[in-house]
């Protein structure tokens, strides 16, 4: 027996061996194939990357490495330790289209360093210390980047000459003021990001016929001189989030399409003397002070409205026709009135969550034929508005006040998907009211007083039997079964099959254990589903 043990065993090794052999052999012509490929490319830095398209890019270098080769067209360096740009570090590469130096910790660029490259297209030394724009740019730049600096001033000699810049960022430095007057030898322009700069105050006269992207969130802009705005002709999109507004900017561009004022202090509006903005697509409001809002039907190309965060008591009057996204929530509306909502038959996305609504007028919004997402949690209505939109997709009713469903309320909502009853006051659903529902997919009913009585556990069989996610929650009736989960207690079951109250169907014998109301086995996070792009 040994003998031939010890064979097999000897026999074993040798292939092993053997395979171990071939791929040693692998790893040996690998290494080899990699040493060639790098001498194939002499000349690329240590710590540097260099493709055949001509780009080097390193990472952790102290110094633009000296190495790189003269015809390099793009230099992208990161995280690496070069305090002064000079010169000689790369003026001498004349076909350098792009050069990208980030979070380095560059604290000057000597004159004349990008003079010469009159093929660089795009210049990026975001996320450094420059407290300067570097001078003498070439002409040929389109691209300039210089975000996250400690640049304090803008001088017009800075863009002499770049007549083919098409985007500029300065955001996230510390200029405190703006002329834009500065900026008009920029007679490309299509781009100018002015964000977090602290600046109090931009003045000038202007003239930017190309610019169509202008933002300066974020800074702490009061007011805008007269005419500010009345030369940039093709803007489309303004931002101006996050200032110290206290009305908007007059002689805003007919050609916008998107105007953000988001965070500001404003308190009452009236769209009276913004006739000219009849492509306006989207207008940002929300977080500000709003008490009114008047004239909103001049825009009557809006299709988005974010009023959130603000202290409107009513629904502003005469809303174009055209909006399809209308975000009122966290005010301090009451009421919802069926003239407000009559003509909005684009209406897709209605949110009125946290606001004091008690009453909602039947039918409001039953001219909303394409409503899909209505939100109304964390309001006072006592009853789910009747004549709902057939199709309504999902329909947030958590905390409010609602005792009693009843089967009217739900009897058009046949493309309903998601419907949220969380922490309301019901303590009821008759079984019979989830045929209306044939779409359903999820279920919130948790935390509600529940009355978990025999006859409700036809409930139970019936969304089980559909297939619904359902978050149940607990029984708070009768005593004995106080504290079940209401989905999945087989005490309840027991106590009625046990008293014949409830007849058991196939597959429905007690012990077994029903899937739904076990967070683990649920497709999506039991927390709100508040996904409604979805739909
Ligand atoms: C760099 O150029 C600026 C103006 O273009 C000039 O004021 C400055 O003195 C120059 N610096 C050096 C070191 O030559
Ligand atoms: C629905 O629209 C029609 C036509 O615009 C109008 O006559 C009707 O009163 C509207 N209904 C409601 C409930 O707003
Ligand atoms: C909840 O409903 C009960 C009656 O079922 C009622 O007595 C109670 O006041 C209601 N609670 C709230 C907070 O509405
Ligand atoms: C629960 O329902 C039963 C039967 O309808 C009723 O008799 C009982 O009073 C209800 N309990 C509570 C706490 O509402
Ligand atoms: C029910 O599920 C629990 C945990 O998910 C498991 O421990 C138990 O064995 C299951 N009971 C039956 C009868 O499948």
């Amino acid at each position: 027996m040994a003998p031939k043990f010890m064979l097999k065993l000897t026999f074993k090794l040798v292939m092993l061996g053997k395979v171990l052999f071939r791929k040693m052999q692998l790893l040996c012509l690998l290494l080899l194939l990699f040493y060639l490929c790098r001498a194939q490319t002499p000349t690329c830095p240590r710590k540097c990357h260099c493709d055949l398209a001509g780009r080097v890019q390193c990472y952790r270098v102290g110094e633009v490495p000296k190495e790189i080769a003269k015809t390099t067209r793009g230099i992208y360096i990161s995280h690496g330790k070069i305090k002064h740009l000079q010169v000689t570090d790369i003026s001498s590469m004349s076909a350098l289209e792009e050069f990208v130096l980030t979070w380095s910790g560059t604290e000057s660029v000597e004159n004349n360093t990008f003079k010469a490259l009159d093929a660089l297209r795009t210049l990026e030394l975001r996320k450094n210390k420059l407290r300067h724009i570097p001078t003498l740019l070439p002409g040929s730049l389109e691209v300039l980047k210089l975000g996250d600096n400690l640049i304090s001033v803008v001088h017009e000699s800075h863009f002499e000459g770049l007549q083919k810049l098409r985007v500029l960022e300065i955001q996230s430095n510390v200029i405190l003021a703006l002329s834009f007057s500065t900026l008009s030898s920029l007679s490309s322009l299509q781009s100018l990001t002015l964000d977090g700069n602290n600046m109090e105050y931009v003045s000038g006269t202007f003239y930017l016929p190309n610019l169509k992207y202008l933002s300066m969130e974020n800074n702490k802009l009061q007011s805008f001189s007269g005419g500010f705005f009345i030369s940039l002709c093709n803007l489309l999109f303004l931002n101006l989030n996050g200032n110290l507004l206290t009305s908007t900017p007059s002689d805003l561009p007919a050609s916008l399409l998107t105007l953000k004022l988001e965070r500001n202090q404003l308190k009452m509006l009236k769209f009276g003397d913004m006739r000219q903005m009849a492509h306006l697509s989207e207008l940002f409001l929300s977080e500000n002070q709003l008490s009114s809002l008047e004239g909103v039907e001049f825009l009557s190309s809006l299709t988005r409205l974010e009023l959130s965060g603000n202290k409107l008591q009513i629904i502003p009057s005469r809303l174009p026709v055209t909006l399809q996204k209308f975000d009122c929530s966290n005010n301090l509306i009451e009421r919802i009135k069926a003239q407000d909502f009559r003509e909005l038959h684009s209406l897709k996305h209605f949110f009125l969550d946290n606001n004091v609504v008690a009453t909602f007028e039947d039918g409001a919004l039953q001219n909303c034929t394409q409503l899909s997402n209505l939100a109304l949690e964390q309001n006072l209505l006592s009853s789910i508005p009747l004549r709902l939109p057939h199709t309504l997709a999902r329909l947030d009713l958590k905390g409010n006040s609602i005792q009693r469903i009843k089967e009217q309320e739900l009897k058009n909502l046949r493309h309903l998907q998601v419907l949220n009853l969380r922490n309301n006051n019901i303590s009821t659903i008759d079984h019979s009211l989830w045929k209306y529902l044939p779409r359903l997919r999820y279920l919130y009913l948790d935390s509600n007083p529940w009355n978990c009585t025999c006859e409700f556990l036809k409930t139970r069989r019936v969304l089980t039997a559909k297939g619904i996610d359902v978050k149940g929650g607990k029984c708070k009736a009768p005593s004995e079964s106080q504290g079940e989960s209401w989905m999945s207690s087989r005490k309840v079951l027991h106590l009625c099959a046990h008293n014949n109250l409830y007849s058991l169907e196939e597959g429905e014998e007690i012990g077994k254990n029903t899937s739904v109301d076990n967070p683990s086995s649920l497709r999506v996070n039991m927390d709100d589903y508040y996904d409604y792009e979805i739909y």
